[in-house]
């Protein structure tokens, strides 16, 4: 299966929200990393169709996807980023209900839902209102539903946010065991996400894929760009806002030890360390001085906070096993 872009373009007034892009993508799975406004969603949003390019066209296999037509719909997947729910429905019902959309009737349906459902780690609520999930288990229900009629390719627009740590993970699995033989792309701005779950990254800038590569090998562009550098703690504040700097860590003995980003030598002291991918990332999206004063410390990657604990131990008969009553 080959998904190809070409010179696709797509224009809002003067601004050209993704720009004369042409990338080729096979099974597997993409993290298309990039700032607010980089053109991920209306990249995404051509790709399912949902949007026509204002120039250039989108193939599979070959095949111009608007030829394709719902033959190509029927493929597809999609989470949306910000995803509109149903309230009052009750998670099992809005499964039942896109299912049908689908048309993934009668029992196949029914037993995709509940399999989606625990693998998501809903199935103690699925019989519970959509209105009394919190943000991170109604993005778990988003993911469910791309993935209702096992779709060949899936895209998911910013899948982790509002992941704690451990349903990351659940995810991460999950994804990794679904993506065979399929393309699976996701966007988000949280590097560590696309770093362990992306086989292959698109980073994305202005509309246009700025770099691409297998996590390992992405980083190479900035291989002797990176220092840590030993600074007073007192004098920290002055280095961020002059250099760039990805990651700045107190040390108890009243030093602080910073990352920086920067072709020379920053000060004596520094010491070239090996990039990772949030180095890249801020080395393409650093922020410009407002002020003075650049990002810093690990502002660009989201540290879930209030990881929740079901602690539950999800086997095959999930109905029989969840407590309480059917309703919240
Ligand atoms: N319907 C629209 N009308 C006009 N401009 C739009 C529209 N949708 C997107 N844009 C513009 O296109 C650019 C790309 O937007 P897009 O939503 O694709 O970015 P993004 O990478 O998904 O950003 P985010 O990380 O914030 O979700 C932005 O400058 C945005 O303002
Ligand atoms: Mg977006």
């Amino acid at each position: 299966m080959e998904l190809k872009t070409v010179e696709l373009t797509k224009q809002y007034g003067k601004k050209k929200a993704v720009n004369h892009m042409s990338v080729t993508l096979n099974a597997g799975v993409y993290g298309l990393l990039g700032a607010n406004g980089a053109g991920k969603t209306t990249l995404m949003r051509l790709l399912c169709a949902l949007q026509r390019p204002t120039e250039g066209r989108i193939l599979l296999d070959g095949k111009n996807i608007e030829k394709l037509g719902e033959g190509y719909r029927d493929l597809l997947g999609y989470l949306p980023q910000g995803f509109g729910y149903y309230p009052d429905f009750r998670a099992i019902d809005f499964l039942r209900y896109i299912a049908a959309l689908k048309g993934l009737e009668g029992k196949a349906g029914e037993r995709r839902a509940w399999e989606l459902l625990e693998e998501v780690g809903l199935s103690c609520e699925a019989r519970h209102r959509i209105k009394t999930f919190s943000g991170g288990m109604k993005q778990r229900l988003g993911i469910a539903q791309a993935m209702l009629n096992d779709p060949r390719i899936l895209i998911l627009d910013e899948p982790t946010t509002g992941l704690d740590p451990k349903e990351r993970v659940r995810f991460r699995n999950l994804i990794s065991a679904f993506s065979k033989g399929r393309i699976v792309i996701l966007s988000t701005h949280i590097v560590s996400d696309v770093e362990f779950i992306a086989e292959r990254i698109l980073v994305m800038k202005s509309g246009q894929i700025v770099h691409y590569g297998r996590p390992g090998e992405i980083t190479s562009e900035i291989q002797g760009q990176v220092w840590e550098c030993v600074v007073p703690a007192g004098h920290a504040d002055r280095y961020v806002a002059e250099l760039n700097v990805s990651n700045l860590r107190n040390e108890r003995d009243g030093r602080t030890v910073l990352r920086v980003i920067a072709g020379e030598r920053p000060m004596g002291n520094a010491r070239l360390v090996e990039p990772n991918l949030e180095d890249l990332y801020l080395y393409y999206f650093r922020e410009q001085p407002a002020g003075g004063r650049r990002a810093r410390g690990r502002g660009l990657s989201e540290d879930a906070s209030g990881a929740e604990e079901c602690g539950r131990d999800f086997g095959s008969d999930v109905e029989s096993q969840c407590e309480g009553g059917d309703e919240r």
